[in-house]
């Protein structure tokens, strides 16, 4: 790979220890995917923030990371989702020990300057690429919305890897950094209607079908931008799709679909039906609703703050989503309906990360196709699948 002299100074350690592993890892990588050289990057977003999923070993690695001074981020970066709510950790039923393990990782992040907002939705709180720049993000679903949605490039990069192009500013010119891979390997008719979990459960079925590959979907329906969150959450859980079109609509549809017009399936309102049902594992009621997979944006916030006024809940609710999309949705007096019914809006984590399985629930409700794909695997709970509003038993 060729690295500039700067670079060359940085892999020799003039900068610094953090900065030459970084580097280390960067370079690694990007000889493992014949990349030719580094880019430089304008936003990171970084996941391996759960202490679910990092355990004591990932706690210990970033401590000791974030006391060397010059661990700190060259470029806007946000975390991911962590294992609790961190201010309601208590009356949400969290235990003390895993909360104060939770609280060092995100202080280890914070001391290396990466923004503690913890959401796998950085695209609605500021964390905005513009199209066609290069950025190093590890969300699944944020990596399909950024791509996609956004035109920005990036790879699915793992935690470590996200970190390490944060703290450089660069992460290797390989992949979805090159104009030459984001066009389309299978055309994706969708002959129905579809309308709210119907997103999602498309974006399941699709990436069982597509793989790692570039779906280029040809659709009636105009959806909207959290439909398309959600689809390519989907998108990305049941295959390992980074990168979508659709036509007419996303940024980058012209020139992207695939010249081999025999590379096509066409989705049916069965198969879509289908995967809705396949998707529950169990026909029980929910006990505890889940909403917010990706995090919630305040339109779905108010969407489901008015379903909720005027009625009491038997289950219970989490609406998941940022703390700052909670601060605006107090202002607008969305949190108030929704825990006047009984729910509650949870911050930075989700129904996936967060030891869930240790509270008493059994059956998690969700509207999302990543969601109910996790649960089962990651919480070892029954999971129901449907839009919120079959989710919820009134008192
Ligand atoms: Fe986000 Fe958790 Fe879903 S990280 S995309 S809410 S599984």
């Amino acid at each position: 790979m060729h690295l500039t002299k700067k670079e060359e100074k940085m892999c020799q350690g003039e900068y610094g220890e953090t900065i030459r592993k970084s580097m280390e890892i960067l370079v690694a990588l990007g000889d493992i995917y014949e990349a030719e050289k580094l880019v430089n990057i304008t936003s990171a977003q970084v996941s391996g923030v759960s202490y679910k999923t990092i355990g004591d070993a990932g706690l210990e690695y970033l401590e000791d990371l974030a006391q060397d001074p010059q661990a700190r981020t060259k470029i806007p970066s946000t975390l991911n989702p962590a294992g609790v709510d961190l201010d309601q950790w208590e009356e949400l039923g969290f235990s003390p020990e895993f909360t104060k393990r939770q609280k060092r990782i995100v202080e280890a992040y914070g001391k290396m300057d990466v923004m503690t907002t913890c959401t796998c939705t950085p695209y609605l709180i500021g964390n905005v690429p513009l199209q066609g720049s290069h950025i190093a993000w590890s969300e699944s679903s944020a990596v399909a919305y950024g791509n996609s949605v956004l035109g920005a490039k990036t790879n699915r990069e793992g935690g470590p890897g996200a970190l390490a192009a944060a703290i450089c500013g660069k992460t290797p010119a390989y992949g979805y950094h090159l104009q030459e891979n984001r066009k389309a390997s299978m055309v994706v008719e969708v002959d129905c209607e579809l309308k709210g979990a119907d997103y999602s459960a498309l974006g399941y079925l699709v990436g069982q079908e597509v793989g790692d590959g570039i779906p280029y979907f040809k659709m009636s329906n105009r959806p909207l931008v959290d439909n398309l969150k959600g689809m390519g959450a989907a998108l990305a859980s049941s295959g390992a799709v980074a990168l979508y079109h659709i036509e007419n609509i996303t940024p980058e549809y012209q020139n992207a679909a695939p010249e081999d017009t025999n590379d096509k399936i066409t989705v049916v309102r069965e198969e879509i039906q289908e995967v809705r049902e396949k998707l529950s594992t169990s026909s029980k009621k929910a006990d505890l609703i889940c909403l917010g997979c990706p995090h919630a944006s305040l339109d779905e916030i108010r969407d489901i703050a008015e379903t909720l006024h005027g009625k009491k809940l038997k289950n219970k609710l989490w609406l998941c989503t940022s703390i700052n999309m909670k601060a605006a949705a107090e202002r607008m007096g969305y949190t108030k309906m929704i825990e006047q019914a009984g729910g509650k809006l949870v911050c930075d984590t989700c129904m996936v990360v967060s030891p869930i399985e240790e509270l008493g629930f059994e059956v998690i409700g969700v509207d999302s196709a990543k969601a109910a794909n996790y649960v089962p695997s990651m919480c070892g709970l029954e999971v129901v699948f449907d839009d919120f509003k079959n989710l919820i038993v009134e008192k």
